[in-house]
Order: C-alpha cells, then sequence, then structure tokens
C-alpha cells in the first residue's frame, strides 16, 4: 500500500466512527447530513467483499497491465468472485471468451453526468485489458416504470444516452448496446425464465418496494437480470451447450448490487454461471459526500453537456472542504474527505504523484481553496471537452453498428 492509499483510509477509517444511518438501494442513495457513506459498512450489510490487495496485484501479473488508478485508489473498492474472472483468463482458450463484461445505464435524462462515467471508463479499461465482448443495457422501461416520463421522450433520452456511452469509447467491434424496449424479443425466453424463479416477496424486500408499486416494477429485475446470463445474447453466443460455462462480469457503483443479489440466488439453478461483479463508490454530489451525484437532481451534477461558464459556476458554489476563513485555514488545513472538487480530482486526475502533492498542500492548509476548485474545473472542463469531440463524430451509422443484432461481427 503506498502512502496515499494508507492516508486515505485512515481518513476513511476516522470517519466511519461518525456514521450509522445511511440507504443505498438503485433508486436512493442518502447518507446521515454531514457524514458520507460508510462503504465499510455496506460491504457489511450487502455481504460483498473487498478488492484484495492480493487480487490487484493478480490482475497486474496475469494482465500484464497497470492497475486503473480507479483501482488503486480504491473507488473499485467491493466485489463478489472477482477471482474466478482472474481464474477464467488464465485458463482461456483461443475459441471461446473467458467471460463478457455487462453494464448499463438507466436513461433518466437528457445528458449523462459526469459520474455515470466511472463505471464506463472502468469498464472500457477492462474491455481493453481483457479483450472480452462487451453487452450495454439501456433500462428505458425501468425509468418508463420509476419515473413520470412517456414513452416519446425516453426514445430521444436513449439515444441522447447511447451517444454518450458510445463516446467513452468502447471497441465497436466487441461491443453490443441494446434498449430493452426494442430488444426484448430477444431476450423474453431468458426473462421468462427467471421471473418464474423470483417471488414478489423477495423482490419487495431486496428493492424496497411496498403492496402498491405497480406490477412492472416487481416483474422489471429480470430485464436487469437476464443480461448476465449469455442465452439472452444469442447472436453473440451461438453455441448453446456453452451458456452454462460461460462467465459475466459487471462492472457497476454498488447501487446496483440488489439486482444482481437476486440473480445470483436464481443463476445455478437456471443453468447457468452466477454474474460476478466489481463495484464502485459514487461519484459525490455538487453538494457534498453524503449524497452520490444523481441524474435526477440537477443541482447535484455536472452534466456532460454543461457549457464551460456552468462548469465552473457549480465548482465554485460545490463544498468545501477548507476552513472557514483563511486564519483557520492556515491553521487547521483543509479536510480533504468533504471537499468535493478534492474528490473529483481523485476520480479523473491520473497523475498520482500530482494528486499527493495537492492533497499534501491542501490539508496543511498552505494551499488555498480557490486554487483547489481552479485546478478542478480545469481537470473536468478536460474530460468535457474530449467527451464532447468524441460525441461530435457520431452517426446514425455508429448507433446502428453498435445496436446490430446479426451474428457477423461476433464470428
Ligand atoms: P443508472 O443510469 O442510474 O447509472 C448508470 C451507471 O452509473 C452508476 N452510477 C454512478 N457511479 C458513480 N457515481 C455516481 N454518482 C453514480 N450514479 C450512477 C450506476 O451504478 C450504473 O453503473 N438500472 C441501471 C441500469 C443498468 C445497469 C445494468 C447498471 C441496467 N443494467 C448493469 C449497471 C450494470 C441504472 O438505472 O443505472
Amino acid at each position: 500500500m503506498n502512502n496515499f492509499v494508507r492516508n486515505t483510509h485512515k481518513l476513511n477509517k476516522h470517519y466511519i466512527g461518525r456514521l450509522y444511518s445511511q440507504v443505498v438501494t438503485p433508486f436512493e442513495v442518502k447518507a446521515e447530513q454531514g457524514s458520507c457513506v460508510n462503504y465499510d459498512k455496506l460491504i457489511e450489510q450487502f455481504g460483498s467483499d473487498p478488492i484484495s490487495e492480493e487480487q490487484i496485484r493478480r490482475l497486474e501479473a496475469i494482465t500484464g497491465k497497470k492497475p486503473h488508478h480507479l483501482l488503486r485508489r480504491g473507488v473499485f473498492f467491493s466485489q463478489r468472485n472477482f477471482s474466478d474472472i482472474l481464474d477464467a483468463h488464465e485458463k482461456r482458450n483461443s475459441k471461446v471468451p473467458p467471460f463478457y463484461l455487462y453494464t448499463g445505464r438507466g436513461p433518466s435524462s437528457q445528458s449523462m453526468h459526469i459520474g455515470h462515467l466511472i463505471p464506463f471508463i472502468f469498464t472500457k479499461w477492462l474491455q481493453d485489458t481483457f479483450d472480452v465482448p462487451l453487452v450495454i443495457q439501456m433500462t428505458d422501461d425501468e425509468k418508463f416504470l420509476w419515473k413520470d416520463l412517456d414513452q416519446k421522450t425516453l426514445r430521444t433520452m436513449t439515444v441522447e444516452n447511447i451517444k454518450d456511452v458510445i463516446a467513452v469509447g468502447f471497441d465497436p467491434k466487441k461491443t453490443f448496446i441494446f434498449n430493452n424496449f426494442d430488444y426484448m424479443g430477444h431476450m423474453y425466453r431468458t426473462v421468462s425464465r427467471i421471473q418464474k424463479s423470483i417471488t414478489t416477496s423477495q423482490v419487495m424486500g431486496c428493492l424496497g418496494l411496498t403492496n402498491s408499486s405497480n406490477i412492472g416494477k416487481i416483474a422489471f429485475t429480470a430485464s436487469q437480470a437476464a443480461p448476465c446470463f449469455p442465452s439472452s445474447f444469442p447472436h453473440i453466443f451461438r453455441d448453446e451447450k456453452l451458456n452454462s460455462k460461460i462467465k459475466c462480469l459487471i462492472p457497476c457503483a454498488i447501487d446496483q448490487d440488489p439486482f444482481f443479489r437476486i440473480t445470483r440466488d436464481i443463476s445455478n439453478k437456471l443453468g447457468f454461471q452466477k454474474p460476478c461483479l466489481i463495484h464502485s463508490k459514487f461519484f459525490p454530489s455538487l453538494q457534498g459526500n453524503n449524497s452520490k451525484m444523481s441524474a435526477s437532481d440537477g443541482m447535484s451534477s455536472i452534466f456532460l453537456t454543461d457549457t464551460d461558464k456552468q462548469v465552473q459556476s457549480k465548482i465554485n458554489k460545490s463544498m468545501s472542504g477548507g476552513g472557514a476563513t483563511l486564519e483557520e485555514h492556515e491553521k487547521f488545513g483543509a479536510n480533504l474527505h468533504a471537499d468535493i472538487p478534492y474528490q473529483y480530482m481523485r476520480f479523473f486526475m491520473e497523475d498520482n504523484d500530482e494528486l499527493e502533492r495537492i492533497g499534501r498542500e491542501y490539508s496543511s492548509g498552505r494551499m488555498r481553496t480557490m486554487e483547489v476548485k481552479k485546478i478542478a474545473v480545469e481537470l473536468l472542463l478536460d474530460i468535457i471537452k474530449g467527451h464532447k469531440q468524441r460525441r461530435e463524430q457520431i452517426t446514425q451509422q455508429t448507433i446502428d453498428d453498435f445496436m446490430n443484432t446479426s451474428q457477423d461481427k461476433w464470428k
């Protein structure tokens, strides 16, 4: 463990002592005001496992690639059966992919926010590193069932969000993107098998639904579960006999875990492997580390369509961990954990030495809040500018290629 990781860890421990009540579901993330999400406790509550140093070392050894900074800094922090994926990679043969990747997005806004990039950036790194197929689900049905959105609006949002996803840079030859409203026929047999294996009370308990929830919400779990199984993609996995052997790895923030806990419980019964998971922490809201950046709360988010001026103004108004007065700041230094601009750098700044330097200077009070905000603004503007440039190149043909259900590109 390097010093930076160790110090951040210590800092987390310090805060954990003050953390008690928190809510983490796919639909809500909230810690107590003034505190932050307690990730150690979440691992305990959800029954997942922390990512170990040994797993990170092994990943580096078997792939020959330096682990991504999101992994080294503990942003991806929790997992389920990740070692099985490393085993599968080691035992791979050239004929069949050792596993496939599955992730997704619920298109509830015209544009994704910058926090949504985190699982997608990491998924791209996994795809580049392991050279495996990737499926990306757009849950337009989920957002129809949960939000006050009509299907026409959702169609536009889905296309706009698909462009955001493609702009992350996935390999078009190895990536399949689909939206549930249009693709459902292809996976409905698998969806029905899942629906038949899960009871209403299991879903209600796991997702926090009630007797007055609409029945679509209860059934939706099967839509998000189905892509964990290769039978949902007959154009990619053509040899049905192999379906019981193929593993799936899901990178996502930990809010999505409840869906996959239910899925794992029924996988073997249906003749499939349990999906493996790798979970990230949340990119925090502009207002503070006690809630996640969320597209449904415009005030909490920096959108990928925001102008430079909007980004600058949002960061300047974001929660600061600096001292209340200059005197206090110089005396006690900044609280890095509470400081949103600094936290954003932890997610996006690749240069470890520079991040460490800023952390050192700022926490000692030598660096001022405005300086840190300025660096964060420049960093995020750079990320957003690159994203917009790649997005502008996307044509209808690009989208069609990613969403094509023919077998051709998978031969
Ligand atoms: P959605 O659209 O809420 O989020 C898309 C992905 O982004 C993650 N995420 C975040 N990550 C870091 N910081 C944040 N503040 C933040 N907010 C959201 C989510 O965990 C997710 O990985 N039901 C899903 C769509 C979906 C899916 C999947 C996601 C379908 N199949 C498989 C992951 C894996 C949803 O509405 O995600």
